[in-house]
């Protein structure tokens, strides 16, 4: 939701701070500042607006000297986006900052109670609320920096990222974490990076340590590193190396971090089936779920939750476990699925995904489930982060990095891991040919090269969505594996490029939406070979008596539907249930193309983040 980045050690902070700040951007751009500190004094910056803004409020960086700062980029959740309500906040004698990515659920009656006692605010934030709470505590109870953040933080409900920054401590940082993500990069010499994640860091130290909830870092560039919880018990830290590469975070030459993503998806597929899928020998191999095997294959029921594209990836994984699994599947809102109070017992079994692995709805519900004894299996993209290490077991995508606000990779990569997943559950129970086993690992397997074949149009996409680009609406058909694409081909289009876009089963278009259809809407039909290609031709028909527009997404080769429609992509021929696969990769595109022709900020949508981490 917010980036956060924070430095101590020998060198200047601010150039460490503000190219940590770009990397964290994707997070939250609604505004942004820093504050370094130098010879016993804070020097703070913060404005509306993105981080650039913020260096050329700046300006000359030279006399920022400074080697301790602290840094933030905001997606406000309290207050609106302004210069006040930027962080990093300071308490009300300014000797100390603080930067904080989360929401403090009860910050009205604490913020009440310090107005009592004198405090007084400038901000809407509850972060300034928890900033004055520990200058309060740190006044009135004589304790350490730490302990009284420890003593704040015990107070307080909710979510929090923070760093503390006090100019009568000049040598340490205080970090903190709940809820909310948080990393920590030990580098040589006593010298500390914090972050929301590792993107900023890895330039830096490959050597990071993620802070479990509840857990407060006191980070010294004399004593070093220590860890302690929020009950005061020493805590071991547990040193990780990582994995992601410095070029895997630039753009690559592409000139958008969505379109790098999207032209990765050979790579970010094969690499989601390496080492798990071996054709020549028909074998599915899973080891994150191997001791949960038993547990699928006499499940009653398999939840799938996660919210906006992981919940259409999760729409796939209803078709695929009930179609070659025969297990019946539920896919639920995470964000409906916490609060409806739902039945679940020991014998279900949840499938929690997420990109980012820090949606707040999605990990609450996470916990709910668990709560009540299911058994809960991840399927996230980063390594280390929150909702994996709330799992019982889980499948890694390694789909990289997905920097654009708007998921590409992540989808495929999550599709091909349920993909696998079902195929190996199975093959487990046998409710699937052995012919039909063998053939899918095979087509699967193949997938990377036919998603090139459809990369290989992007020109023709780029001439169909100059056609529509001005449209203000439009409609996405699909039928049984491609209705969830339909959804998530829509989703795109509205989250960057703003038109207004609804994703259908194509045939309940007659139930009602077929009234939108005039010569003035584009309907973009997912119509391959495989799978109800008789009914959604009818259903093409339809559109075209009411003079809609079809863009048809079509096998290569078949002529019918050619013939029917304005425009068409040829897609590669493959099994029914592998298509989301393929079918997604032209509307990722289509969505793309358009929202850059309508001069839209594709990589940071208005009013989006990447990642959700409040509710
Ligand atoms: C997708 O393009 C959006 N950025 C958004 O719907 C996203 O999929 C959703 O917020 C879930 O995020 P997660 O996968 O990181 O949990």
């Amino acid at each position: 939701m917010c980036g956060i980045v924070g430095y101590i050690g020998h060198r200047k902070a601010y150039p460490i701070l503000i190219n940590g700040l770009k990397r964290l951007e994707y997070r939250g751009y609604d505004s942004a500042g820093v504050a370094i500190l130098d010879n016993g004094e804070i020097d703070l910056y913060k404005c509306q607006g993105k981080v650039a803004n913020l260096e050329a409020l700046i300006g000359d960086d030279s006399k920022l000297l400074g080697t301790a700062g602290i840094g933030h980029t905001r997606w406000a959740t309290h207050g609106p986006p302004n210069d006040v309500n930027a962080h990093p906040h300071s308490s009300g004698d300014g000797n100390m900052v603080m930067i904080h990515n989360g929401i403090i659920e009860n910050y009205g009656p604490i913020r009440k109670e310090l107005q009592k006692r004198g405090h007084k605010f400038v901000s809407d934030t509850d972060t300034e609320v928890l900033v004055q709470l520990i200058e309060n505590i740190l006044k009135n109870e004589q304790v350490s920096l730490f302990e009284a953040v420890r003593i704040a933080l015990s107070e307080v409900v909710g979510a929090y990222a923070i760093v503390v920054m006090d100019k009568n401590n000049p040598n340490q940082l205080i970090a903190a974490k709940k809820g909310s993500p948080m990393v920590i990069g030990i580098g040589e010499d006593k010298e500390f990076f914090i972050a929301s994640d590792a993107t900023p860091i890895v330039e830096y130290t490959k050597e990071v340590v993620y802070l479990d909830d509840e857990e407060i870092a006191i980070i010294d560039r004399e004593k070093g590193f220590k860890l302690k919880n929020i009950r005061n018990q020493e805590k071991t830290p547990y040193v990780q190396e990582l994995e992601v590469q410095l070029e895997a975070l630039e753009k690559g030459g592409y000139e958008h971090f969505m379109l790098k993503e999207i032209y990765e998806q050979p790579r970010s597929i094969r690499d989601s089936m390496r080492g798990r899928l071996r054709p020549q020998d028909g074998l599915v191999e899973l080891g994150g779920i191997r001791d949960y095997i038993q547990k699928f294959v006499h499940a009653k029921r398999i939840i799938i939750i996660g919210c906006g594209t992981s919940w259409h990836a999760g729409l796939v994984g209803e078709y695929l476990f009930e179609d070659l699994a025969r297990i019946p599947v539920e896919v639920e809102y995470a964000s409906e699925f916490r609060y409806r109070n739902p039945v679940i017992d020991e014998s279900d079994v949840v499938i929690a995904i997420s990109q980012s692995g820090e949606t707040a709805d999605t990990l609450a519900a996470i916990e709910l489930a668990k709560s009540k004894g299911a058994t809960i299996i991840g399927i996230c993209n980063v390594i280390g982060s929150s909702i994996p290490r709330a799992t019982h077991a889980g499948s890694y995508t390694h789909a990289g990095p997905e920097i654009g606000v708007a998921s590409t990779k992540a989808f495929t990569a999550q599709v091909t891991v349920l993909t696998l997943m079902a195929l190996y559950v199975a093959h487990q129970k046998g409710s699937i040919t052995d012919s039909r086993y063998r053939s899918l690992l095979f087509e699967l397997d193949a997938i990377p090269g036919k998603v090139e074949q459809v990369l290989a149009q992007n020109d023709k996409i780029k001439y169909i969505s100059e056609i529509y680009k001005d449209k203000p609406n439009a409609l996405y058909l699909g039928r049984g594996y491609n209705f969830p694409v339909a959804l998530e081909g829509a989703l795109k289009l509205k989250e960057i490029s703003y038109i207004h876009a609804e994703g259908y089963p194509a045939a309940e278009m007659k139930h009602g939406p077929i009234a939108l259809i005039d010569e003035e809407m584009p309907v973009f039909v997912i119509a391959p070979r495989a799978g109800y290609y008789e009914k959604i031709v009818s259903n093409i028909q339809e559109v075209k008596a009411r003079k809609g527009k079809i863009i048809a997404i079509i096998t290569e080769g078949e002529e019918q539907v050619k013939e029917m429609a304005e425009h068409y992509i040829e897609i590669p021929d493959a099994d029914e249930c592998l298509m989301p696969l393929i079918t997604s990769i032209p509307l990722q595109l289509l969505s793309y193309h358009i929202a850059v022709l309508r001069n839209c900020n594709v990589d940071q949508p208005r009013n989006l983040a990447k990642s959700v981490t409040v509710e």
